[in-house]
């Protein structure tokens, strides 16, 4: 699409003549207010873009929204700080490094007690294992989050106290394992190394969602693990009690669709999603029922105004969409 220019024209700005040429004006006042919500700044060529973008994303949401009321879909879609990119442009907030997971570790492979019947709902966060939801901004820090959300929460049983861990230590200091800060990282690594070395507290190595060369100080390390436990590989059942007889844990999903990045509410069912090419790392902290259909209860890293406070239901006992019983993992504290 090209925009006019009127070079030296000094009555009408280039910008109000797109504006009236291209945009939908019963859109203006929102555009407007989401910019300034989400304090985003553009210079007059690139705004023009944005908006066509975020145009094409309310016009997404509208349309996915209606479906829903029709019964289509089990969850709703909204703007929010990720309406001005495109899915492509999305993938930059994603893991571009998981693959490494099946590297060669030492762990141990999780197994179900049989003789416990699992509960029909599980929250870990009025149990008190669960930090406030995180923002990792604009770097693909998430595997980062994943890790220090799962041992947030086995540091928590082991101690009785909820202290908020370390992203930004974990992408200083693991660069030696082979993790890569803000483009990317591996979990499994991560604890690994922290089974060697600890890790500090979010409060004495705060989040900056830059790449940096590792800070810490050995009198600052406030929790450690003595080894990994990996979930049976695309076992829901076993996530299931994993989930329920253990605390949160860490898995991978497939995020990289439009309906996952403007997720609002309700329960995430993505028919095109993979469950092998995973590119995203969260944390599982209960599971439920909701009008015979079960759900994950999913930590995300994208701040406290993305989706349902943070969070995400996700699809449970679906063939595990999204992956999401892939690649679950949880250290031993
Ligand atoms: C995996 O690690 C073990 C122990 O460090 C080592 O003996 C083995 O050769 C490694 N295997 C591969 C395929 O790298
Ligand atoms: C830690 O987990 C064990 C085993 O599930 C449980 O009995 C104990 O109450 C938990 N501790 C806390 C503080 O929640």
């Amino acid at each position: 699409m090209k925009f006019p220019l009127f070079v030296g024209c000094g009555i009408i700005s280039i910008a109000a003549l797109a504006t009236s040429f291209m945009f939908d004006p019963t859109l203006d006042e929102a555009w407007l207010s989401w910019k300034s919500f989400h304090k985003k700044q553009y210079n007059e060529r690139n705004a023009n873009y944005r908006r066509m973008v975020w145009e094409d994303n309310m016009k997404y949401i509208a349309n996915h929204n209606l479906e829903h009321s029709l019964g289509k879909h089990t969850f709703t879609i909204g703007m929010n700080q990720f309406g001005d990119l495109t899915a492509e442009e999305f993938k930059q907030y994603l893991n571009k490094f998981s693959k490494k997971e099946s590297g060669n570790f030492t762990f141990k492979v999780f197994t179900a007690n049989k003789n416990v019947e699992l509960p029909l709902a599980v929250d870990w966060r009025p149990k008190g294992y669960v930090t406030p939801v995180k923002d990792q901004g604009q770097c693909g820090s998430c595997w980062a989050f994943s890790t220090t959300g799962v041992l947030e929460g086995q540091v928590f049983n082991k101690t009785g106290k909820l202290i908020s861990l370390s992203e930004q230590y974990l992408m200083d200091c693991t660069r030696s394992v082979g993790n890569r800060g803000c483009n990317g990282g591996c979990k499994v690594q991560a604890l690994l190394f922290i089974k060697e070395n600890g890790i500090n507290s979010e409060e004495s190595y705060p989040y900056t969602a830059k790449d940096g060369d590792c800070k810490s100080n050995r009198d600052d390390i406030v929790a450690t693990c003595k080894g990994v436990t990996i979930i049976p590989k695309n076992s829901e059942a076993d996530l299931a009690a994993a989930v329920a007889t253990v605390g949160p844990i860490s898995v991978s999903i497939d995020a990289e669709h439009r309906s996952f990045m403007l997720y609002k509410s309700g329960i995430f069912y993505e028919p095109r999603c993979s469950s092998v090419n995973l590119d995203h790392e969260v944390l599982a902290v209960g599971y439920g029922t909701k009008n015979q259909k079960s759900y994950w209860i999913v930590k995300n890293s994208w701040g406290a105004n993305w989706g349902n406070e943070g969070y995400v239901h996700m699809a449970k006992d679906m063939d595990n969409n999204c992956g999401i019983a892939t690649s679950a993992v949880y250290p031993e504290v």
